[in-house]
């Protein structure tokens, strides 16, 4: 059934005349012949001179009396503004326009089945087709393998989904075997929280006691928890370079230190008498000084004291080398953060991706690589560790993570702030809502498909409406998102369960 017609535009933007009585939305998927088209604007449209509409838009506010106005249906019209995105029978960009004058109509499950019918060895499932804010019962999944490799970018303003999407990801992953993810959970919001009196979070999911591995400072017994303590003997000066900044004497120091007392140069060092040492006595001073604060360490008679919630003299060998197993057995790690500084957090989650980084490389090395799962990183608010001059192993792998089967999953309000060389690396970036327009160009100049005429389009999604812009996907796919307790309620009952069918494209 026809929606309109085409009466203007040309190759890149297309304008339909909305048939009487229908409404066309803003992001509604149309086809004409065998063109998907996106809507990207609306405007008015008359055949009334401007006077003559401005007169009788007066004697109607002015208590005039209603105006009839001889054949309205055909005098006075809403025209879309749509973007050709695909071509339905050939697949790919279209290379021709459509009909001129031609009818266009609104597109069907059927016509978009193709996007659900490919499958994936090893899927990622992302939500559902959209068409405006018409939902169609089209799962789409990208190849979850390749995906995580290339890198996700998932910006959004605050309060539209971002973390729903992050729980819906690992939700599903889960259910998988090709991948180990590490999350920083600054909210701590991924594990456990009730809401209207029932649990949700990761922990709810059916295989959580295999999948799941749960640090956090108080952990609650459960078999998948565990204390985020990390032994300082398992820091190494470049980690410390990571998150502060020394100058070149203290980089010597700290390397000599190493060099000297390998594990042990962290406790030697705090418990140096400076006044007592070979070493450059401000240089020492200096590096207790800042070294002791970033760990939460005090330093009395000579004794070293554990001050904060994680790091420790003691305990906590084992607490990298158990993360990094976890994640080559392809389980979900969740490091709650919310309750330790952040240059903290950043220095474990720096701690453990070095160690990822050279495991799997000297894998990649020894041709073992294929039979390892994909380790992801998520980075809620990705700016800290994205931005900025320092160097990170973070941005190590998302330049080069792709080649050791390592990629990044970065959740930003903030997208602008991350390198464009970064930005441009993500290859998957899943947009939801956005009103500041210095962010929607960071994005769309940096995505896989033309995003120009989508900002407004980005700015007015609402919570949990997407646009997947991917080197994987034919075209910017307008997705919806599942509601994560809708799907924790699903599994709920149903105990085990079954392998699921899974489409792919
Ligand atoms: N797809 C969705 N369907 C229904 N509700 C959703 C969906 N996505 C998010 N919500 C709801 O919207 C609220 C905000 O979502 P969420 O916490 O994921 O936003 P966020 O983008 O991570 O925000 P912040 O930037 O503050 O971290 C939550 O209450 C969540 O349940
Ligand atoms: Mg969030």
């Amino acid at each position: 059934m026809s929606v309109g017609v085409v009466v203007s535009g040309g190759f890149d933007e297309v304008v339909i005349r909305q048939k009487s009585g229908e409404r066309i939305e803003i992001g509604e998927l149309l086809k004409a012949g065998d063109i998907l088209l996106q809507v990207f604007d609306l405007d008015y449209g008359s055949l009334m001179s401007g006077t003559d509409i401005e007169r009788i838009g007066g004697m109607q506010v002015e208590g005039y009396g209603a105006t009839s106005i001889y054949e309205e249906k055909l005098r006075n019209y809403v025209l879309a503004r749509a973007k050709p995105i695909y071509d339905l029978r050939r697949g790919g960009l279209p290379k021709y326009v459509p009909r001129f004058l031609g009818e266009v109509e609104r597109v069907t499950e059927e016509d978009l089945k193709f996007i659900s019918e490919a499958r994936f060895r090893k899927p990622l499932y992302l939500g559902k087709v959209r068409s405006g804010s018409r939902v169609l019962d089209i799962p789409v999944y990208v190849d979850g393998e390749r995906a995580l490799t290339h890198h996700i970018l998932i910006p959004a303003t605050t309060g539209r989904g971002k973390s729903n999407l992050m729980k819906v990801l690992l939700w599903n992953l889960m259910d998988q075997d090709y991948a180990g993810v590490l999350v920083l959970d600054p909210h701590n919001e991924y594990y456990s929280y009730t809401r209207d009196g029932k649990t949700y979070g990761l922990s709810q999911h059916p295989r959580a006691d295999e999948k799941l591995l749960y640090l956090t400072t108080r952990p609650p017994a459960k078999k998948n928890a565990a204390s985020l303590t990390i032994n300082v003997r398992n820091i190494r000066p470049w980690h410390l370079s990571e998150i502060l900044d020394f100058s070149d004497a203290q980089e010597q120091t700290m390397a000599l230190l190493y060099r000297n007392y390998r594990d042990g140069w962290i406790e030697r060092l705090l418990t140096m008498d400076p006044e007592a040492t070979s070493y450059d006595q401000r240089t020492i001073v200096a590096l207790q000084r800042k070294i002791s604060y970033a760990l939460d360490l005090e330093v009395k008679d000579g004794k070293v004291i554990e001050r904060g919630k994680v790091f420790s003299l003691s305990r906590g060998l084992s607490t990298i080398d158990d993360v990094v197993r976890a994640l080559e057995d392809a389980r979900i790690v969740v490091m709650d953060t919310s309750s330790i500084p952040e240059r903290v957090e950043i220095l474990i989650a720096g701690m453990i991706a070095e160690r990822v980084f050279r495991r799997y490389s000297s894998y990649k090395e020894m041709g073992e690589i294929d039979d390892k799962p994909v380790i992801s990183f998520v980075l809620e608010e990705a700016p800290r560790v994205l931005a900025g001059e320092r160097a990170t192993v973070f941005g190590r792998i998302a330049r080069e993570g792709r080649k050791f089967k390592l990629g990044i999953i970065a959740i930003t309000q903030l997208a602008s702030l991350i390198p464009r060389e970064l930005l441009a690396n993500m290859n998957t970036k899943i947009i939801l809502g956005n009103e500041m327009k210095a962010e929607r160009e960071a994005i769309i100049g940096s995505a896989s498909q033309d995003l120009s005429r989508h900002s407004t389009m980005i700015a007015s999604l609402n919570k949990g409406e997407a646009i997947v812009s991917s080197i994987f996907t034919g075209f910017a796919v307008p997705i919806m998102i599942d509601e994560f307790e809708k799907l924790v309620d699903g599994a709920r009952g149903k105990g085990e369960r079954k392998g699921t069918l899974v489409p792919l494209w």
